[in-house]
């Protein structure tokens, strides 16, 4: 039987690398100076961090093990965290009121939008990102895209849940 090469999640890892446009897709929307910044499910070959390091912010990465970061150092978390943990990574997060921006599924960002996981934080969605780097080079398509705990500095990002006018 010949493997489907999109929305396969439960047959792959974690290693799905976000492409730089992707990341300035979106990142560039926002105002982050003077925020401390962390990339805990990324090391320096992260396009994330790359970009986060072009624009001169204040970003560390860490990809050993975000639960062991300090996480009170920093006011900000970007990343693409591992798809098998990722509600356990945003409701963590939330519990320590940490801010984030973070790419997700859309299958999580249809969930949030129809109420089924009630984080109980406002969540914005942000631009898509559709496309990954394998560890091998080869590109995947998955369909994911961009959530945030903040607002962008554009205001182009829509309220998913909790917006006081529902
Ligand atoms: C979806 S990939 C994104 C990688 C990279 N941040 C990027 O976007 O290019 C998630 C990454 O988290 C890493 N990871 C898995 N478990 C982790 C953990 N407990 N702590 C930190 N990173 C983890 C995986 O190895 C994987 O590289």
């Amino acid at each position: 039987m010949q493997q489907l090469k999109t929305c396969k999640r439960k047959t792959l890892d974690d290693e799905f690398y976000t492409m730089y446009k992707d990341v300035v897709r979106e990142l560039h929307k926002y105002d982050l100076r003077n925020k401390k910044i962390i990339c805990p499910c990324d090391n320096k070959e992260s396009n994330i961090y790359k970009y986060l390091k072009d624009c001169y912010y204040d970003v560390k990465c860490d990809d050993k093990e975000w639960r062991n970061i300090d996480y009170s150092k920093y006011d900000l978390v970007i990343t693409n965290p591992p798809f098998s943990q990722v509600r356990e990574f945003i409701r963590y997060l939330i519990s320590i009121n940490m801010d984030f921006i973070i790419i997700v599924s859309d299958v999580l960002r249809y969930g949030i939008k129809k109420g089924k996981t009630n984080f109980g934080v406002k969540i914005y969605q942000g631009k898509d990102a559709q496309k990954f780097y394998r560890p091998d080079g080869s590109i995947k398509a998955i369909h994911c895209g961009w959530i945030s705990t903040i607002s962008d500095t554009w205001e182009e990002n829509i309220i998913i849940e909790g917006d006081d006018n529902e």
